[in-house]
């Protein structure tokens, strides 16, 4: 089964995007990775802070949050072995399009269902940026490690969609997740032309 069968994601990056956009600016595309990171840790806090409730969620958002600050860190020692410093903050375009699909005002059900899916498309997509920058990046080192974290995210799309499917009482979570897709198919078009993880 190949990765886009498993991701379920309707469209792939063109490769180009590595070779035309991301190889010319690697600083840009690492300090955008790192904020990538931090922002996965800071919505497992988040959704630990929304759900205190449900300990099964609280245990793996704990080690989540912990997993992708180890992945900043290490972006950030790239960086500053590379003679970068860490930027500020880039903002994330596609991951707020992509929120837009969230329901608002929605029962609890529909907010976590909602949260957990959100979480686990934008793992996905991750995944696949990783693993076409692990195949088409001119540097050795770089390549080997997008090809670890494309594993990790795998695994951490992988445990979204089974936490949504466990809480999920009333919401078909297949159906929504097919939406979520379809929307996120559309989202995309519009990138694949920045140096960023999600550009
Ligand atoms: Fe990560
Ligand atoms: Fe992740």
């Amino acid at each position: 089964m190949s990765e886009k069968t498993i991701l379920k994601l309707q469209l792939p990056t063109d490769p180009l995007w590595v070779k035309n956009v991301v190889e010319s600016n690697i600083e840009e595309l690492l300090t955008d990775h790192a904020y990538c990171e931090q922002k996965a840790a800071t919505n497992a806090i988040t959704l630990i802070i929304q759900n205190p409730n449900l300990s099964d969620v609280v245990q793996e958002m704990i080690a989540l949050a912990q997993e992708e600050m180890e992945h900043f860190k290490r972006v950030h020692e790239i960086l500053l072995q590379r003679g970068f410093t860490l930027g500020k903050e880039r903002k994330d375009n596609y991951v707020n399009e992509l929120r837009k699909f969230i329901i608002i005002g929605g029962g609890r059900e529909a907010q976590l269902i909602d949260r957990l899916l959100f979480s686990a498309m934008i793992e996905a997509r991750s995944c696949e940026r990783f693993k076409v920058l692990s195949e088409n990046i001119n540097d050795e080192a770089l390549a080997a490690f997008y090809h670890e974290l494309m594993v990790s995210e795998a695994t951490h799309y992988a445990m979204f969609l089974r936490l949504a499917k466990k809480h999920a009482v009333e919401i078909d979570v297949d159906a929504r997740w097919k939406a979520f897709l379809a929307y996120e198919a559309q989202v995309i078009q519009n990138y694949g032309k920045g140096e960023t993880i999600h550009g």
